[in-house]
């Protein structure tokens, strides 16, 4: 063969592999409303950025007629590209191709493109769509989830890694995303479950839709399986590329700093709390009237609501903003949020990036049901994480911080670098109706006029505790603050705090309460 030969050969070999699973397939991808596994490769990375390898792999198995059996790339597409100029790793799994199930060789290449990643030290996109292990390989494709596993594991917290659930995805296809940062969906054409509705009707009897048992909805909402919830897949994609703009490469890196801008005018500081410690606001408008441009990108915004946190910039610097969300369960913590603060307050620790707290919290969730489901061994988690974490740390107590959630939201006791309370604050161990009925119980039984004396002691009690100048005289808080102080504060704590430097006694690892 001529040299000329040669590369006409290559170029019809790459074109064949470039077919997938067919005209057929395709058009059934495309008909489901999904792009196909390369188009949407190139729709998340920069233009003309994207480099693939192990176009030609292909599976060895000969079971069930395997062998006559040809797929293109094994059914997974890797590589390496740009997003906005950062480099980035890449998978997608492509179901037109046996499902996007994971045989051995499709495995080999996804872990290929994995140890790239944590060898460069650059992020891990995974865009998932796959029926799972492939049935037909047996063991050998359990082994390659177990080595898929193994390394999601090993690079927490060294590389972000993002995952993209983009099909019907099934056992494995959703235990790895589960392993990895940030899990993205898009309604309709996400499903994740263990085990679909196929076996839950031949073990349980039951029927059940894919959308029903695990749709987008469901992880966004009840589960808190899925970080980020679209309408389209390019809505998607454009929610990973800003995902991305606030995250470093790598835990040696930080953020890559942007040219700062004040927030925006419509964002009146001052007036967002309102006085009365009853009435609820919604505390994202305190984040924007805080950060760069007053623009905030929240994480799980549909789960557990009751908490808030997410991405911005101060004066550049990508912050993780956490805070207790009056508008829904007046900011409570149970469960589900203290499971959400910490996973978060873990990855800003692990990514160098520092954390803003805004308080605002009236205690834990009371009742047999959050106690029954764990509230003990949840909220916990939230102690750990701030306890555990060294990055630059600012609290800001903006009203209510009463008991368990005062010491929970980071305060100076776990080891917040810096304090801060707004005037209206009420640092207490309970709220003030609480307190007067339980402290002074027998007074008010015993009164002429109960309810009288129990407004009367409400008020001594509220006197003396609902306010932040007890907690500023012991020196828990650092300063009380005018509101419209907030944000030239935090951008100089977060200054003084750039070489923080917090050592902790050496240990393999912490046993956090998981
Ligand atoms: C081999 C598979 C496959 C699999 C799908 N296909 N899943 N091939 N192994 N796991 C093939 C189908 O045979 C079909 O091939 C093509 O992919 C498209 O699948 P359809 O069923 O036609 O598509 P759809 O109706 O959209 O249903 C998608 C699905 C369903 C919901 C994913 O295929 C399904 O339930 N698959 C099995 C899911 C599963 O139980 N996986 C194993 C999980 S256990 P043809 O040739 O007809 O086009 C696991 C172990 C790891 O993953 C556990 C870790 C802890």
């Amino acid at each position: 063969m001529s040299l000329k030969q040669k590369t006409l050969d290559l170029l019809k070999r790459r074109e064949e592999a470039l077919k997938g699973g067919g005209e057929q397939a395709i058009e059934k991808q495309i008909a489901m409303g999904k792009m196909t596994a390369r188009d949407r490769i190139l729709a998340l990375l920069d233009k003309d950025s994207f480099h693939e390898y192990d176009l030609f792999v292909e599976h060895d198995t000969k079971d069930f007629d395997m062998d006559k059996k040809k797929f293109s790339g094994d059914g997974s597409i890797i590589g390496t590209g740009t997003v906005y100029g950062a480099p980035i790793c890449i998978f997608a799994q492509d179901f037109t191709v046996a499902g996007g199930s994971l045989g051995f060789m499709h495995a080999r290449k996804i872990v290929k493109i994995m140890d790239h990643a944590l060898k460069m030290r650059v992020p891990l996109i995974g865009i998932n769509d796959s029926g799972g292990a492939r049935i037909q390989e047996g063991v050998n494709s359990l082994a390659g989830y177990g080595e898929i596993f193994w390394r999601n594991t090993l690079v927490s917290g060294v590389i972000p890694q993002i995952s993209v659930i983009l099909g019907p995805c099934a056992g494995g296809a959703v235990y790895s995303p589960a392993l990895t940062d940030f899990v993205f969906v898009v309604d309709k054409i996400s499903k994740m479950f263990i085990t679909g509705p196929e076996v839950i009707k031949t073990v349980l009897g039951e029927e059940i839709s894919m959308e029903d048992l695990g749709g987008a909805r469901v992880h966004c909402e009840i589960t808190g399986n899925a970080h980020f919830f679209s309408e389209s897949e390019q809505e998607c994609f454009d929610k990973i590329k800003k995902l991305i703009s606030f995250i470093p490469w790598n835990n040696t890196q930080k953020a890559r700093a942007f040219p700062p801008k004040p927030p925006k005018k419509e964002y009146k500081i001052d007036s967002i709390v309102p006085n009365d410690s009853k009435l609820p606001y919604d505390v994202r408008d305190v984040i924007r009237a805080i950060a760069d441009d007053s623009d905030f990108f929240e994480v799980q915004e549909l789960w557990a609501a009751n908490a808030v946190i997410g991405f911005g910039r101060i004066n550049g610097d990508t912050i993780g903003f956490v805070a207790n969300q009056p508008i829904v369960m007046a900011g409570v913590l149970d469960v589900d949020s203290s499971d959400k603060i910490a996973r978060f307050v873990r990855y800003c620790d692990a990514f160098n990036i520092p954390i803003i707290t805004l308080v605002d919290i009236p205690g834990y969730l009371p009742g047999i049901d959050q106690e029954h489901a764990g509230v003990i061994r949840h909220g916990a988690k939230i102690l750990y994480a701030f306890s555990e974490a060294t990055v630059p740390q600012v609290t800001v107590i903006l009203r209510k911080a009463y008991g368990g959630g005062y010491i929970a939201m980071n305060s100076i006791h776990l080891r917040a670098d810096f304090v801060f309370a707004w005037p209206g604050a009420e640092i207490a161990v309970m709220g003030p109706e609480g307190a007067a009925n339980i402290i002074f119980r027998k007074e008010i039984m015993e009164a002429e006029d109960p309810e009288k004396m129990r407004k009367l002691k409400v008020k001594e009690y509220k006197d003396k505790f609902a306010n932040p100048y007890v907690a500023a005289a012991k020196g828990y808080i650092d300063s009380v603050i005018e509101p419209s102080e907030t944000r030239k504060m935090i951008i100089h704590c977060i200054e003084v705090a750039k070489n923080k430097s917090a050592n902790r006694p050496a240990r393999k690892h912490g046993i956090p309460p998981f």
